[in-house]
């Protein structure tokens, strides 16, 4: 697998930060589903539990994990980006929830956690940035009591599959969109089966419905499709989309991998 590295990488116009919150706000003002409803049963957290979340981000699925494991339990966040861990303890100050986080890499997640166990850990459209997979598998693996259980997620085969046709009209698909695409499948799975004692998948669908050209721009300038100079080319592409249909409908396609250890 290529991995090109930080998650920075992609000549995005916002920093990953701010494309992180477009993206989250586009899935809930335009989604049909909540997908935290899908991460949240099947990872089957109950009071009490202790829960790490490798690549947290401002704490999307940290937060319902710490409502949901109580004062009695620990949600534990980790990612690389200190201004997302500062808003996901504001947002868990906000909703008076207890969560620690931790600024570290899932590279250095041994020398980071000591001797810490978990319950539960999860990882949600994160994996695919680690510089070593396998390790991080298997670090993963060691942190997690006996029975204890790990949630990843990620695109799979046909995610956004629309918008991707409709950005090949006018270039490629860059590499980061290529290779997160085909990650889950291809590397995550057959690692997480060698990994652990047994090993689930399910599928989570999600029609985005972008009702204005700006909507979906302002969404492909903070994806990993976003190349700097197609963007002249595909704003008319979009603007002359719209103006034939009145709306454009992408399609999320999520793998869910529960790993039980
Ligand atoms: C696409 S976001 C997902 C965040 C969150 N799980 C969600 O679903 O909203 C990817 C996250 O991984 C973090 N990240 C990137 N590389 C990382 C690494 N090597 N170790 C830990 N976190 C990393 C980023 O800072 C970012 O918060």
């Amino acid at each position: 697998m290529v991995n090109r590295g930080p998650w920075s990488i992609q000549m995005r116009l916002t920093s990953p930060e701010t494309a992180l919150g477009i993206r989250i706000d586009a899935h809930r003002r335009f989604s049909k589903r909540e997908i935290n409803d899908w991460i949240l049963a099947r990872i089957s957290l109950e009071k009490g539990d202790k829960v790490l979340d490798i690549g947290c981000g401002n704490g999307k699925q940290l937060i319902p994990f710490a409502k949901t494991v109580g004062s009695s339990g620990l949600a534990y966040g980790i990612d690389v980006s200190q201004s997302l861990l500062d808003e996901a303890l504001v947002v868990a100050k906000h909703d008076r929830v207890n969560i620690q986080v931790k600024r570290c890499g899932m590279e250095q997640i041994r020398p980071c956690l000591g001797s810490m166990t978990f319950d539960a850990i999860s990882s949600c459209f994160s994996l695919y940035y680690s510089k070593g997979v396998s390790q991080t598998i298997t670090d993963i693996s060691n942190l997690l009591a006996d029975k204890g259980r790990l949630f990843v997620c990620g695109p799979m085969r046909g995610n956004n599959a629309e918008l991707a046709h409709l950005h090949q009209e006018v270039s490629d698909l860059p590499e980061d969109f290529v290779t997160h695409t085909e990650f889950m499948e291809n590397h995550a799975l057959p690692l997480l089966r060698h990994e652990f004692r047994k090993v689930e998948t399910s599928i989570f669908r999600n029609s985005i419905v972008f009702p204005d050209p700006e909507s979906l721009l302002t969404y492909w300038r903070s994806y990993t499709l976003f190349v700097a100079s197609a963007r002249t080319q595909f704003d008319d592409l979009v603007k002359r989309r719209f103006s034939e249909d009145g709306s454009f409908v992408t399609n999320k396609v999520v793998l869910g991998i529960l790993a039980l250890k």
